[in-house]
């Protein structure tokens, strides 16, 4: 028996960064995080699943447009996921999955956070197994590595783990129609990032500023929540900018270190401040990568967009904002017509 489902799940912009885990294996981090589910940046994936198949096929649309196979660096977490997914029910049988992101991938905009969060809704729906609540759905979108896409089965402010510390857990800390803010994502880079964010995990405790920057994080928490429920941008955004910092000052003393940053970075950054001194609300975040989000209100959201879109180092921009979370829908992406498409590929 053939079945196919497909989810659309968007990405998510941390403002308290997951950074560091505490069990690699069940993806458990050192410390919560607290995220914006974002609304145009999303992933699409359809899975069609064959319960008397014998091997997974795993497609992607790339840069140029053609949905072909993917790579084995991109598709082996894929098939590994599929299997716990497998296992969960008790099943074997095979999957066929096509997937594509709106936005460049791996470039620090959480392209597997939303990517496994639609994968596992999407192979949980054909596997007629759809989780029974956000925190079931969201303890398996982790478990394919991805601790970000524990949030991105949320929409809206998302924390994770809860202040109960449960990472079984996930919380809604307001929907998307509570604060219409904005992130306007300066695309510096578009290029796949050198260094993943599993590496920079574990990297993480050989920093000295590991632990001091744990220590802050409990009045960070309860700092972006508050400025969350009064809609405060100012008290929110100076939170966000000191944690985004902090989190690359972490990556870059690590052990080897870490840079993700690059000058147009910088120039970014500069500019978000500039803007600030004219009066525009507008605050940085940057997460695994060298493009900055700048995060701000609807209303200043034109002004912002046109100011860094026009500087030198931004390739261009992507307009963005809260979101409500995934959905299912019925339109699915097809197979790739030509057969050479779908011819396997030899192991590396
Ligand atoms: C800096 O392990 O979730 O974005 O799966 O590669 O997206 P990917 O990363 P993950 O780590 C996320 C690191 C971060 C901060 C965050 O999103 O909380």
């Amino acid at each position: 028996m053939q079945v196919r489902a497909t989810f659309i799940a968007p990405s998510n912009i941390a403002f308290i960064k997951y950074w560091g885990t505490k069990d690699a294996d069940r993806v458990v981090p050192h410390n919560p995080s607290i995220s914006m589910t974002l609304r145009n940046c999303v992933s699409k994936c359809t899975v069609s699943y064959d319960s008397s198949g014998t091997a997974d096929q795993i497609f992607f649309r790339d840069q140029t447009g053609s949905l072909s196979r993917a790579e084995p660096s991109f598709a082996r977490p894929v098939e590994r996921h599929l299997d716990q997914l497998r296992r969960r029910c008790g099943t074997g049988g095979s999957f066929v999955v096509r997937t594509e992101n709106s936005f460049p991938t791996g470039a620090g905009i959480a392209s597997s956070a939303s990517g496994f969060a639609a994968l596992t809704l999407a192979a949980l729906k054909a596997l007629d197994s759809s989780p029974k609540n956000a925190n079931e759905a969201s303890s398996l979108a982790r478990r394919s590595g991805s601790g970000s896409a524990a949030r991105s089965v949320l929409g809206g402010y998302v924390r994770w783990p809860p202040s109960s510390g449960d990472p079984e857990r996930v919380e809604q800390l307001a929907k998307a129609s509570h604060w219409d803010l904005r992130d306007v994502v300066a695309i510096v880079d578009e290029s796949h990032k050198g260094v993943s964010s599993r590496a920079g995990h574990e990297r993480a405790p050989t920093s000295p500023r590991f632990s001091p920057r744990l220590k802050d994080l409990p009045e960070r928490l309860t700092r972006v929540a508050d400025a969350i429920r009064k809609r405060d941008i100012e008290k929110l955004g100076e939170v966000i900018e000191t944690e985004a910092i902090d989190l690359h000052h972490v990556a870059m003393s690590s052990r080897p270190p870490i840079y993700y940053w690059n000058a147009g970075t910088l120039e970014t950054l500069w500019t978000v401040r500039s803007l600030r001194r004219q009066g525009i609300p507008v605050y940085a975040t940057i997460d695994a990568g060298p493009n900055v989000h700048a995060i701000c209100p609807a209303e200043v959201e034109p002004a912002v967009n046109d100011a860094l879109a026009a500087l030198p180092t931004v390739r261009r921009t992507l307009r963005d904002g809260v979101g409500d979370g995934p959905y299912e829908t019925s339109e699915h992406l097809e197979a790739p017509e030509s057969p050479e498409l779908i011819e396997p590929v030899e192991p590396a």
